[in-house]
């Protein structure tokens, strides 16, 4: 694949989005940008303009269906195509369960699947059109297996890896591809409150993963490799040794 340069990155303001948006920019490329935290997005594009990236910001929530659609035909408006979009913002905020607040579960379904399905879906039509392009869901190996006090997490995770398996087959013979990624622990703002973060990536080295499985044509990307073998053990294991197993080791 030569090196794509329209590219969509939703939670660009920080972590991995950043991350995404550092590693593909460059002359030539044009970047649309999307989260809620509009200083933190234009700082971004002010650095990156500096490397002579064509920058598009878009302050906006994924969650909002007619804004995503919005912001996305602006920004192939202004590019006339799209090479590669990154479904990449999500929330991991702790479930309320217990105390039967059901908003914190709410919202992480609103971002991390709505969102989703929000940002790759508007792509498709021009996608088959050029019978090229590249859509990519950032889904977790908490996706997995289920997690306490993580729940809907690891719920719209698990949903995130279906919907974008289901839209590998919708595509197939199109020219179009779509990846799922199932990162293991990274050093970002999500993960700072854990108890512990095992196998532990910085951004630079996730985004290098990614970027390489994108341009190697995987279908699906999960690291780092011990959890590629270790995945599909636990979804294996009887749920009973599973419960025993996260309330004895608690990552949250
Ligand atoms: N870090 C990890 O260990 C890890 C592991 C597995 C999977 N992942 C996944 O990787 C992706 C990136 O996570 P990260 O670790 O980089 O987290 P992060 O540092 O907390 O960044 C999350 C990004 O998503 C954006 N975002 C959140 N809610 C949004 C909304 N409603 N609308 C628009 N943007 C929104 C945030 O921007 P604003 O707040 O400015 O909107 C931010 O840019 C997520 O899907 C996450 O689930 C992360």
């Amino acid at each position: 694949m030569n090196k794509p340069q329209r590219i969509f990155i939703t939670g660009a303001s920080d972590g991995i989005g950043a991350g995404l948006a550092r590693y593909y920019a460059g002359a030539g490329s044009t970047l649309g940008l999307v989260a809620r935290r509009s200083e933190l997005l234009h700082t971004l594009a002010d650095e990156l303009h500096c490397s002579g990236t064509v920058v598009h910001v878009y302050v906006q929530d994924v969650a909002d269906t007619d804004g995503m659609a919005m912001i996305i035909k602006d920004y192939l408006d202004r590019t006339g195509g799209i090479d590669l979009v990154f479904a990449n913002a999500g929330v991991a905020l702790p479930g309320n369960i217990l105390a039967g607040d059901a908003r914190p579960a709410a919202r992480v379904f609103q971002t991390n699947v709505t969102g989703l399905v929000n940002t790759l879906i508007p792509f498709v039509p021009i996608m088959v059109q050029q019978r090229y392009g590249v859509l990519v869901g950032v889904a977790s190996v908490a996706g997995f297996r289920a997690y306490p006090r993580r729940e809907a997490y690891c719920a719209s995770k698990a949903a995130v890896r279906t919907f974008v398996e289901g839209l590998r087959m919708d595509l197939h013979g199109t020219g179009v591809r779509a990846i799922t990624v199932n990162p293991g622990f990274v050093d970002t703002e999500m993960t700072r409150d854990a108890r512990q973060r095992p196998l532990l990536l910085s951004v630079d080295q996730a985004v290098r993963i990614i970027a390489s499985g994108v341009a190697h044509g995987r279908d699906i990307v999960t690291f780092p490799w011990p959890l590629r073998l270790a995945g599909p053990l636990w979804r294996l294991l009887p749920e009973g040794i599973v419960r025993v197993l996260v309330n004895r080791f608690p990552l949250w």
